[in-house]
């Protein structure tokens, strides 16, 4: 039987899984279930051992776990009994036919909305967790509407603007919320019901109400506006390292600049996660359609860029190291798409990784959280040699380069002098993510290469 105080998620990853865990302990007077078809991950979060890592997040879970917060794999009885559903289902890029490489692949939404009617005795509110390119509530409303059933779905957009690493600050404290309703009378009785869910916590003034057609392009603009200001800060490391100027100081002046604002300008090996990419692809998709061919190559040169930006690295590190690297032992620090995550969906590492390989190096691989991940990104690389440590300084032994991909704070931490000292020489450090102090570095003998800034090296 339904009730109307029962919340479902349907797909307990990245995303689902903290902001149902973030509401179960909000609203205690609310039953939360997430529901997910993949019965590993479902155990997991049973357990301490949460399939995902991310900071505070299991605190919060095991407040709630049990009282009002639970997980299944019976995605089929959930729907049944809950009056909300969240669908927070992966929407990858399409790898195939119309849009490959760009639209992304409804497939799983659109099943999940055949299951959601299949299993509904009731009218129920449905809400996009996923992003979705631009106009897709309403190919969900049709699928829903389609039903023989006599039942209505009220379908909203409510898009998730957790980072990882950060996602239980992100959902505790967020900037705003946004919900997009359809501007209908039922639409806007579905979105007061969503709206006093999250006024729990999150004062009033920052939970915004749009359409739904502008809460979905939010999200998308969102994340492209994001991935620009690194793509733009990463272009002009290139010519910073053509010239005397230094990027850190370049981009330290520039943010000084109130209207600028100093986020998202460290310039790196390039931008990674599940999201940049796909949603920038996802809007130049939908620029191509809407046939503005101008706004679609804007966009798109935002991803060549960063593309640009990992290839240049993995150059750079060939090049200065005699132009070969084959044989070599290469220590990479960091394989996760930024630090205080497990997540490598779209690493730079997985690149430059791929490309080391290539040039027939031995790679050694050290990330605190996302070994298992990398295991799986480079298992088609069957022939290379690739070693997976537990232990930077294991990794570093013998080493000719150490690679810094992640910016791990412990990487700050090492103790330098002793990595040196087990090192092959000369010793190099390629710092990906412009973290460490590299006068230090240099005058332990190292030669220092980071983005942006001129080299230090005894060469
Ligand atoms: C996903 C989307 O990729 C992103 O675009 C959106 O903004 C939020 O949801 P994320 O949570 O990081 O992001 O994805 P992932 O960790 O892959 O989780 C999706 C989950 O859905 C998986 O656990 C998967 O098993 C589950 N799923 C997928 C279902 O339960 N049913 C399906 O039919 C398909
Ligand atoms: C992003 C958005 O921030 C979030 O709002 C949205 O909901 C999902 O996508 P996420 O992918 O988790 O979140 O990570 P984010 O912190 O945005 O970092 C993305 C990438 O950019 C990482 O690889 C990070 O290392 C890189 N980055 C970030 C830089 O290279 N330089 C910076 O200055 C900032």
């Amino acid at each position: 039987m339904q009730s109307e105080k029962t919340i479902l998620c349907i797909g307990a990853g990245y995303v689902g899984g903290p902001t149902m865990a973030v509401i179960a302990d909000k609203c205690p007077d609310y039953k939360v279930i997430v529901a997910d078809i993949n019965p590993k991950r479902i155990e997991a979060w049973k357990t301490d051992d949460l399939p995902i890592y991310e900071p505070g997040l299991l605190d919060v879970v095991k407040r709630a776990r049990g009282r009002n917060l639970f997980f299944t794999t019976d995605v089929f009885s959930a729907i049944e009994e809950a009056a909300i559903i969240f669908v927070s289902v992966n929407t990858p890029t399409k790898t195939f036919g119309s849009g490959a490489g760009r639209a992304s692949d409804l497939q799983y939404w659109e099943k999940t909305a055949r299951d959601i009617i299949e299993h509904s005795k009731d009218n129920k509110i449905v809400v996009e967790k996923s992003t979705l390119p631009v106009r897709t509530a309403e190919a969900m409303s049709r699928i829903l509407r389609s039903n023989d059933k006599g039942l209505k779905f009220e379908v909203l957009s409510n898009p998730e603007f957790l980072a990882e690493g950060t996602a239980i600050a992100d959902l505790d404290n967020p900037d705003r919320v946004l919900v997009g309703a359809m501007q209908t009378e039922t639409g806007m009785a579905a979105l007061q019901k969503v709206v006093e869910i999250y006024a729990r916590w999150v004062p009033k003034e920052k939970i915004i109400t749009t359409n739904v057609w502008s809460s979905e392009l939010t999200k998308l603009v969102s994340n492209a506006m994001l991935a620009q200001r690194i793509s733009s800060v990463n272009s002009i490391s290139a010519f910073c390292e053509k010239t005397d100027a230094n990027i850190r100081e370049v981009s330290k002046a520039v943010s000084m600049d109130s209207r600028i604002g100093s986020k998202f300008l460290n310039a790196s090996v390039g931008f990674g996660g599940s999201c940049f990419k796909k949603d920038i692809l996802n809007l130049v998709y939908l620029c191509e359609h809407y046939n503005l061919p101008e706004v679609a190559q804007y966009w798109e040169q935002v991803v060549k860029m960063n593309e640009y930006q990992e290839r240049r690295f993995a150059k750079r590190v060939v090049e200065n190291m005699f132009n070969t690297v084959a044989g070599k032992k290469i220590a990479v620090f960091g394989f996760a798409f930024k630090a205080d995550t497990g997540d490598t969906r779209e690493s730079p590492a997985i690149y430059v990784t791929e490309l080391l390989a290539e040039e027939k190096a031995n790679i050694a691989i050290y990330d605190p959280k996302a070994i298992e991940n990398a295991k799986e990104d480079l298992a088609h690389l069957t022939s290379a040699t690739i070693e997976y440590c537990n232990d930077p300084y294991q990794a570093a032994e013998g080493a000719h380069a150490i690679l810094i991909l992640t910016e791990w704070k412990e990487f700050k931490e090492y103790d330098y002098k002793k990595i040196y000292s087990k090192m092959n020489k000369p010793a190099f450090i390629f710092d990906g993510r412009n973290i460490l102090n590299t006068k230090e570095l240099y005058e332990l003998g190292f030669n220092v290469f980071s983005i942006g800034q001129t080299p230090l090296t005894h060469l």
